[in-house]
């Protein structure tokens, strides 16, 4: 257990990117009040993460991290939680085919409502109102009231949490990722995509398998495991005073969990020697992340983990690298190289969505899928070069057809950005091209595997 460490020792550090409330009390009350609230993960479903993230760490599994940027309150409907839920399943199925790896699946949902904002105010027409910091801490509209932060969000995001986990706890064990729903899985509007037809293909071989399987007596009654799957929650560990709140010891072991989610990450805005947020989950059991961008040195990496993870467990930390297309090759080679040389075993993630985003001319923030694609190519060639395993993917995406990258099969241009651009925060891959980057994947981890092969033979 950490030393030194109390749920609340965070109010002692450096804390960015946290909300002014207009009212401490009424936040105190919201804390109390979820204090009460049971946890919406148990202890052992975090170990049980960590102990699929230490597979990943040694190379024998693949971690699929993805979800919208920001949940938000108006987008919160069944449709939209299944509709992500089965292309994060779609994906793992071509991933699982292609590598022979299993696929340890973790949705950004079911709690990721807080952003960290490059500005503390938001200035429109001469008007100056704090940002928009998700619905979590204040509403997005342009007004005073609106964005003034208010503790009852804290309430409603909890709720909605554990509305969002229990679908997904229904879908992942109660037949609808039964692996004979391959088919069903592909959403309608894929139709037109090339990948979409790929998919077919792959789903039809699966079909097959399972056939031939089913002959021999090998079929979800005999064997449980193909009737449903694992899948767990992670969010940005960003909103303290609500982390606290959900943050519980364990009956069984005497440690602490932050039970608002599985997976807890660090953003890269506030993973500074001597931040709050580091002091947080230095304490919790929970397998965690670090977002690593372009301005983390190495050496200050090896301090972070000798702070976040002194044990060395495997699984425990998970290296979110997301540097921009143009900067991968030139930073990821010096972090991957003092990792390795500390003899720590972490897991190397992908994160291809936040070094990309560009401003169209027509004024909407979005990311060029291709830029996207040539991300996630130089971190594989990077840890291919360096015979590290190419962990995992965490991108910003949804089930839904929306048109917030530019770029892909069915291609989304600057100007049809306006169409369906819904997102709350940063733009997101709609699901074709989830779909289309799982293709790619396939293939990177298909190379990383023949390239094993090669060195074992
Ligand atoms: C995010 O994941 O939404 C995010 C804000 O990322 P980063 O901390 O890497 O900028
Ligand atoms: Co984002």
């Amino acid at each position: 257990m950490a030393i030194n460490w109390a749920p609340d020792s965070w109010r002692q550090h450096e804390a960015r990117q946290l909300p002014n409330y207009p009212d401490p009390a009424a936040l105190a009350a919201a804390e109390a009040e979820l204090g009460h609230y049971p946890p919406l993960v148990f202890a052992g479903e975090a170990r049980a993460l960590t102990a699929d993230l230490a597979e990943v760490a040694a190379g024998r599994a693949f971690l699929l991290q993805g979800g919208d940027c920001a949940e938000s309150f108006a987008e919160f409907h069944p449709n939209n939680i299944r509709d992500t839920f089965r292309v994060i399943l779609q994906m793992a199925v071509v991933l699982t085919f292609a590598s022979k790896l299993p696929i340890v699946k973790v949705g950004r949902m079911a709690g990721q409502f807080a952003k960290p904002r490059s500005a503390d105010m938001e200035e429109v027409g001469g008007v100056s109102l704090p940002s928009y910091r998700g619905d979590i801490v204040n509403d997005i509209a342009f007004d005073a009231a609106a964005r003034a932060p208010d503790p009852q969000r804290l309430i409603k995001a909890y709720n909605q949490s554990a509305a969002t986990l229990n679908l997904l706890r229904a879908f992942a064990q109660g037949g609808y990722a039964n692996l004979h729903q391959v088919h069903a899985w592909t959403l309608d509007f894929m139709g037109r995509s090339p990948w979409a037809a790929q998919y077919q293909t792959l789903a039809d071989r699966i079909g097959e398998a399972l056939d031939f399987m089913k002959a021999c007596g090998i079929n979800p009654q005999t064997v449980p495991q193909l009737n449903g799957t694992s899948f767990f929650t992670s969010h940005e560990a960003l909103l303290l005073p609500y982390e606290q709140a959900l943050t519980r010891q364990d009956s069984l072991t005497g440690g602490w969990y932050d039970t608002s989610a599985h997976m807890l990450w660090i953003g890269d805005r506030t993973r500074f020697e001597g931040s709050a947020h580091v002091e947080f989950l230095r304490g919790v059991g929970n397998p965690i992340g670090l977002k690593c961008g372009p301005s983390l040195e190495p050496d200050a990496l090896l301090r972070m983990l000798d702070v976040l993870d002194p044990a060395r467990e495997p699984g425990r930390v998970t290296l979110i690298t997301r540097y921009g297309y143009d900067k991968i090759e030139k930073h990821l080679p010096t972090l991957v190289r003092a990792v390795k040389r500390e003899g720590r075993e972490v897991v190397w993630s992908c994160d291809p969505m936040h070094g990309n985003v560009v401003k169209a001319a027509t004024g909407y923030k979005t990311r060029p899928f291709e830029r996207i694609l040539a991300e996630v190519r130089g971190f594989f060639a990077v840890h291919r070069a360096e015979g590290t395993h190419g962990g995992g993917i965490h991108a910003e995406m949804t089930g839904q057809n929306v048109t917030e990258c530019t770029g892909g099969a069915i291609d989304v241009t600057e100007q049809s950005l306006a169409d369906r651009y819904h997102t709350h925060c940063d733009p997101r891959l709609n699901a074709g091209q989830s779909l289309e980057l799982a293709f790619l994947l396939a293939e990177m981890l298909n190379q990383e595997m023949r390239e094993r092969e090669r060195r074992a033979a």
